[in-house]
């Protein structure tokens, strides 16, 4: 979807550092934003990993924006002194107005954060607290530049809808501010979406009027919109919500600003194998206590499987992930494989606690545990005394009556009558819930017959605390990155997603993962990698297929999965696409983006030209991939344990890396790229 007046991710030079210019003098960031240390959803994670590369770019002079919600102050953030004066002058102003702002230094990274709240605004529905914020932010800005001892040059970033009316009133009051607008969705797109309508087919011909009244989110839809439109930069984070915007908000974003993580670099490969393995041995045991009485399948040949992020259940494509699990289950038993999938939804729903099975499911694997090594440590200490007089142990001595008697009664409270339960909490809306209904419908219970195992843990919330992925979890004790990398697949066949984090997430832990043709992040994949799935990128068609057939792609894409050895579960090449996930890569686009909100605010202080178009860079196929399509992995689904003796991930890694062709490095900056001070 090529945009005329924005400029396209390939558009910009390669992959290496690109140190950028530093920020212009006496200019100020502020980015604003509803979840600045305030966890929903990707966008805080945006801003979360972004903190550190734009901090380095603007040090002192960067400031984030966000409500003051009392939970995330106590655990996330520390009370500062504001180190500009004019900020600790602006402070006082509001704060002697009934306000309560406070400078905070943030675990989010090196930027400084900053909360507001006016006192006795309590009122809970989102359109009023994204009035109520919005009129807090311009009052701030406003404040800034008055308190300000010469006439700064303010940057104001914000994003989404909720931070949108701060935008809004600092063009209307004529405040020095150039404005930048990130949508990372759009309302109507998301509403849209979420009914039974044909959302891309359509996206030219909607009513957005008519369609945003009858959804009742007209009022926001009007904020949004406006944002939009009084920025003096608009961007979105894929050209699928640019081509979104642009039919729904009526503007072509200005750039597309692809959302990057803070990647780790490993300096050997087998050290996120390590990860990966220490991570699965926990979730191994989770596994032993929820199926307690039903570990009829062999663990060393367990897939899991897991899909995770709001619950929108058909945006988030949890309704085709179900379908093609039950197809996976079929293919499975007639073709008698060994392999069982544990397919993992950690989704948040309302619940009020977990479940008795569940959790007697653990005590009774911890019981069994204790057991076997009160045995054990009975076993050792005859072992020893015997050994201590010269004799070899008399087996049949070496467990007495009351072994057996305490080993029996372990066993015995191991026989259950029911499946092994598909939640881990006990649901509000058992009856109606989507994801339950759906696995009536379907008939995935969890028995013996079933290759394919099912369990629905509410993650408390998306916060993780309290729920089902929790470092103090009494089920499953770990975070959410920590699962992540105990798994073997992530599967996010969404229908809407702008970008889409999980997925990208996964990439940089080196997990393989499915993603979509509509999603940010798939199509940011495709954009740039010749054959993703040859790094564990698997992309359904979600854009040009029926339904019908996209399912089937899934099912294809997890039974081969299913089929593949362990070598060629290739976690080693998808990690290796992690640079291109970078936001030492990508952050340049934000850099871009403030650059031309500059140029466009004060054209007498700043100037800025577009850059010409660069070789796009892209990853070619990997050269471990044998080159014959009769031995390329899905064709050839063997499991074969000695081809694994013979892999030797460094070299792999070392052959890959020297095929990887990297665009000429920028002869210091693209053309027009950064605009200058005059
Ligand atoms: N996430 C999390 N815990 C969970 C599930 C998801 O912290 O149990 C995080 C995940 O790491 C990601 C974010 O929530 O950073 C979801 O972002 P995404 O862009 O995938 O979707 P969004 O919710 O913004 O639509
Ligand atoms: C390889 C890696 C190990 C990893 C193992 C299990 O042998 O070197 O570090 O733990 O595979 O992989 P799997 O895909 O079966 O979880
Ligand atoms: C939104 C989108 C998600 C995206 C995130 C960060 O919440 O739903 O796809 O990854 O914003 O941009």
């Amino acid at each position: 979807m090529p945009l005329a007046r924005s400029v396209s991710v390939s558009s910009l030079p390669g992959l290496e550092d690109w140190g950028g210019p530093g920020a212009p003098d006496n200019v100020v960031l502020f980015e604003v934003a509803w979840e600045v240390a305030n966890k929903v959803g990707g966008i805080y994670t945006v801003l979360q990993t972004k903190a550190r590369v734009t901090a380095d770019e603007w040090g002192e002079s960067y400031v984030l924006v966000g409500p003051y919600v009392e939970s995330s102050v106590r655990t996330q953030v520390e009370l500062l002194e504001p180190p500009q004066p004019a900020l600790r002058r602006t402070l006082a102003a509001m704060n002697a107005q009934g306000c309560k702002v406070g400078v905070m230094g943030s675990v989010m990274g090196s930027g400084d954060g900053l909360w507001g709240e006016k006192w006795g605004y309590g009122v809970r529905e989102w359109a009023n607290d994204a009035v109520l914020f919005g009129f807090l932010v311009a009052w701030f800005l406003g404040e800034f530049a008055a308190q300000s001892e010469e006439r700064p040059f303010i940057v104001g970033h914000f994003h989404e809808w909720l931070a949108g009316l701060g935008l809004v009133l600092s063009r209307a009051r004529r405040l020095p501010v150039a404005t930048i607008f990130t949508t990372h969705a759009t309302l109507l797109g998301r509403y849209l979406c979420a009914g039974s309508v044909d959302f891309y087919n359509n996206l030219h011909s909607f009513d957005v009027d008519k369609e945003a009244g009858e959804r009742q989110i007209y009022h926001r839809y009007c904020l949004e919109r406006a944002a939009a439109h009084c920025a003096h930069v608009l961007t979105t984070v894929s050209h699928v919500t640019a081509a979104e915007a642009e039919h729904l908000l009526k503007r072509k974003p200005d750039l597309v600003t692809p959302n990057g993580l803070n990647v780790r670099k490993f300096s050997a490969m087998h050290e996120f194998q390590n990860l990966h393995a220490q991570s699965k041995a926990r979730v191994q045991e989770f596994v032993r206590g929820h199926f307690y009485g039903h570990l009829d399948f062999d663990l060393d040949k367990t897939l899991f499987f897991f899909i995770a992020g709001r619950y929108e259940f058909s945006n988030k494509g949890a309704d085709i992930f179900l379908e093609a699990l039950a197809r996976l289950n079929y293919l499975l038993r007639v073709n008698g494989s060994e392999v069982t999938v544990v397919a993992f939804f950690i989704m948040p729903a309302r619940t009020n606690n977990f479940n008795v099975e569940s959790l007697k499911g653990q005590a009774v694997r911890k019981q069994l545990w204790d057991t076997a090594n009160a045995v054990k440590e009975k076993f050792g200490k005859k072992l020893y005394e015997s050994l201590l007089v010269g004799n070899l142990p008399d087996m049949n001595k070496m467990l007495d009556r009351e072994d057996f008697t305490m080993m029996k009664r372990a066993i015995f409270a191991t026989q259950r009558q029911s499946f092994p339960p598909v939640c881990t909490h006990n649901m509000l809306d058992d009856a109606t819930d989507p994801i339950l209904t759906t696995i009536r419908r379907i008939g995935l219970f969890n028995s013996s017959n079933d290759r394919v195992k099912v369990t629905f843990g509410d993650t408390g919330d998306i916060c993780d605390t309290g729920g089902f992925l929790s470092s103090t979890s009494p089920l499953l004790p770990v975070d959410y990155e920590e699962f992540v990398r105990g798994c073997h697949l992530g599967v996010f066949p969404s229908y809407y997603e702008p970008w889409g984090y999980t997925p990208a997430e996964c990439t940089v832990m080196g997990i393989p993962s499915v993603s979509t043709n509509l999603s940010g992040f798939g199509c940011f994949m495709e954009e740039h990698i010749a054959d993703p799935s040859a790094y564990g990128i698997y992309i359904v068609d979600r854009r040009f297929r029926a339904p019908e057939e996209s399912c089937a792609q899934l099912t294809a894409f997890l039974y081969g999965f299913c089929q593949q050895s362990r070598r060629q579960r290739i976690r080693n090449r998808t990690e290796r696409l992690s640079d291109l996930l970078d936001w030492k890569y990508l952050g340049r686009y934000y850099t871009f983006a403030r650059r031309m909100a500059l140029a466009k605010a004060f054209p007498e202080s700043f100037t800025y030209e577009p850059p010409e178009a660069a070789a796009g860079f892209r990853y070619p196929r990997p050269a471990s991939v044998p080159p014959s399509p009769a031995l390329s992995r899905l064709s050839s689904p063997r499991h074969s344990e000695d081809e694994d003796e013979r892999y030797d991930e460094e070299e792999e890694a070392a052959k890959d890396r020297a095929n990887i062709r990297r665009p000429p490095s920028p002869p210091g900056l693209p053309p027009g790229l950064p605009p200058t001070r005059n």
